[in-house]
């Protein structure tokens, strides 16, 4: 919404001539989008192998330095049971964080697959850990309404952000506005200025 209070549309941000485009690797892709091209949806989250993966592999149990919690891969990539590795580091998970709204159906995702139990994020989507109730609220009304969109049409997780919302009820927005706005932010990105960067591909919407 900012974006638009300050330019003349989508794709005008604040510092940047109008018409200018924007940095596509913000966007995770290396080539500027083509007329008429749009995000192709994401598959409902699911516990099913792919072809070419080894059961022993993908369902063998794994951890994290500092945590007993233990899951498999399987585990790891099913959106709609979220796997928590740091209890102590959040309140306890709500159903809509942790499995998603049931009027989603096969389709429901629990938040905190992409903004993390803690709210934090990942570097693909936004960290939503203590926004004030109101913001998330009008956020997740201006994503049902299709006010908020992407300025890079490909970009396929903003639509999924717009489907949650446009199911989810008023009761279930503000209870997950109420769980990462009661979360205290702490510092989570660390910035290295450096003469030489990693080399970096892009994988899974982002770099
Ligand atoms: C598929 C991954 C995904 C899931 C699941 C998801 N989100 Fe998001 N969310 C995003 C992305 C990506 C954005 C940023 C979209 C953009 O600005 O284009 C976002 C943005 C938001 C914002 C706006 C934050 C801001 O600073 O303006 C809110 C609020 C939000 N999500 C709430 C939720 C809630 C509530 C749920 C659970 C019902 C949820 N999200 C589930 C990916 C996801």
């Amino acid at each position: 919404m900012l974006f638009a209070a300050l330019g003349s549309g989508w794709g005008d941000t604040p510092g940047r001539a109008a018409g200018e485009p924007e940095p596509l690797w913000a966007y995770g892709f290396s080539t500027p989008p083509a007329p008429g091209d749009k995000a192709v949806p994401q598959s409902p989250p699911s516990r099913a192998l792919r072809p070419n993966e080894d059961p022993l592999v993908q369902t063998r149990l794994r951890r994290v330095a500092g945590s007993s919690a233990m899951y498999s891969r399987v585990d790891i990539r099913d959106l709609g049971n979220v796997i928590d590795w740091f209890r102590g580091d959040h309140p306890p998970l709500s159903q809509i964080i942790a499995h998603g709204s049931p009027s989603v159906g096969n389709a429901a995702r629990g938040c905190a697959s992409c903004h993390l139990p803690t709210g934090k994020g990942r570097p693909e989507n936004a960290p939503v850990t203590g926004l004030p109730v109101v913001y998330f609220i009008q956020q997740m009304e201006d994503f049902r309404d299709g006010l908020r969109v992407s300025s890079d049409p490909r970009k396929p997780n903003t639509p999924t952000m717009m489907l949650l919302a446009k199911a989810m009820t008023d009761a279930e927005i503000r209870t997950a506005a109420e769980y990462f706005g009661a979360i205290k932010w702490t510092p989570w990105t660390r910035v290295v200025e450096t003469d030489l960067v990693p080399k970096t591909r892009i994988e899974g919407n982002l770099f």
